[in-house]
């Protein structure tokens, strides 16, 4: 409003004060007359066309608007890149049974990288994820790897080694089950569940689907079982495209039936697939390990060809524990499967940066 009244003045000046300005340059009357008319019309119409053409701000807005979209994107692309620096601890580890983990200090950080710097991630203390996941349903779903993850989220929001903790963990354990907690100071809502096979995460986001009750926060993640027990990896491949067609329609979604009107749609994530490294103690199994390893890679084909990532247009954001399990190494598992909780805790750290990412949010 402001804008079209100074330029009415602007107008009004320019039309009284050019041709008084060319007077003075000894123009006749008439034709201080003929470009006083000219200008006025010529403005008229400038005028009058302006609301057909973009204005500046308008094109300033949707210049900025591509910037901040190519800083989101780029930002998510790249928030899977950390460096890890593992190395023996300079004194034995007091009180432990001699796990070859407690032998190992491992740290882990966002490359120093330019462009990775300019994203400003970082790792997130309990008071910040707390904030971030203030009154939020988190659901991390999928095989053991998962449950790992949701332990490692569990512990940064409560505190490690206090008394809920310990029993949330001896809860979340269960062999195969499925595991519920409210995080009351926080009022967020954390569900495990256990679904080892894609065929069980699709049916869950059909059950969300049908209730038209979507978590916050999903987290999907399989494939060990699949490789391990149907050895497919064009099935696995299959029962993914199921599974991203059916995450594709989740969102976004509005107004809810309890008449709030929020347009939100859930923050999808998947867990990759670790490394299975060779452990000195398998070496007399190399065979086995070796004819994995192809299936191993066969599977993760399967993975980029069903197109469920966001890397390949999909709806998931990848935690890639594959570049985290195979840069923290050997001295980081003891199974060759399950990892060491530095693993899981870069996931979890890596899934809140990218929730930032995505929400425009500076802490
Ligand atoms: C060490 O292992 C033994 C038996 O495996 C167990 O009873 C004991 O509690 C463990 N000690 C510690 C400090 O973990
Ligand atoms: C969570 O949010 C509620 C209200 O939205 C607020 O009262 C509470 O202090 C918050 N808690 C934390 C830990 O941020
Ligand atoms: C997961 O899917 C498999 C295969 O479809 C099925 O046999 C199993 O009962 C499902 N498990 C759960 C926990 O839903």
């Amino acid at each position: 409003m402001l804008g079209a009244i100074h330029f009415g003045v602007l107008a009004a000046c320019v039309v009284l004060f050019v041709p008084m300005a060319m007077a003075g340059w000894h123009l006749s009357r008439h034709k201080i007359l003929f470009f006083s008319g000219a200008l006025f019309i010529s403005l008229a119409v400038c005028v009058h066309l302006t609301p057909y053409f973009p204005s500046v701000s308008d094109i300033v807005a949707s210049v900025s608007s591509v910037v901040v979209y190519d800083h989101r994107s780029s930002c998510i692309n790249l928030v899977n890149e950390i460096t890890w620096d593992v190395k023996p601890k300079p004194a034995e580890p007091a009180g432990k049974n001699g796990s070859k983990l407690d032998y190992f200090e491992k740290n882990w950080d966002w490359v120093k990288l330019r462009k990775v710097m300019d994203c400003e991630f970082q790792k997130l203390g309990k008071s910040d994820a707390s904030d971030l996941l203030n009154g939020s349903w988190v659901v991390v779903a999928g095989d053991s790897q998962a449950r790992f993850v949701a332990l490692s989220l569990l512990n940064l929001v409560l505190d490690s080694g206090s008394e809920a903790m310990e029993s949330a963990k001896a809860d979340l354990f269960k062999r195969h089950s499925d595991y519920n907690i409210l995080v009351k100071e926080i009022g967020m809502k954390l569900d495990f569940v256990w679904a080892p096979y894609e065929t069980n995460l699709t049916d869950l986001v059909i059950v969300y689907k049908k209730e038209r009750k979507y978590p916050d926060v999903l987290m999907l993640g399989t494939g060990l079982w699949h490789m391990l027990h149907v050895n497919d990896a064009s099935d696995y491949g299959d029962q993914l495209k199921k599974l991203r067609s059916n995450v594709e329609s989740l969102g976004p979604f509005s107004p809810e039936q309890d008449g709030s009107v929020s347009v939100r749609s859930p923050h999808l994530f998947w867990i990759g697939m670790p490394v299975e490294v060779l452990l000195p103690t398998e070496l007399f199994n190399q065979m086995w390990f070796v004819s994995l390893n192809t299936v191993w890679h066969a599977y993760d084909r399967s993975l980029g060809e069903s197109k469920i990532l966001r890397q390949t247009g999909g709806p998931l954001i990848l935690l890639d524990i594959q570049s985290f399990t195979w840069n923290c190494g050997p001295q980081c598992t003891l199974d060759g499967m399950h990892y060491d909780g530095a693993v899981y805790d870069a996931a979890v750290h890596v899934m809140l940066n990218a929730l930032l990412v995505e929400s425009h949010q500076r802490l």
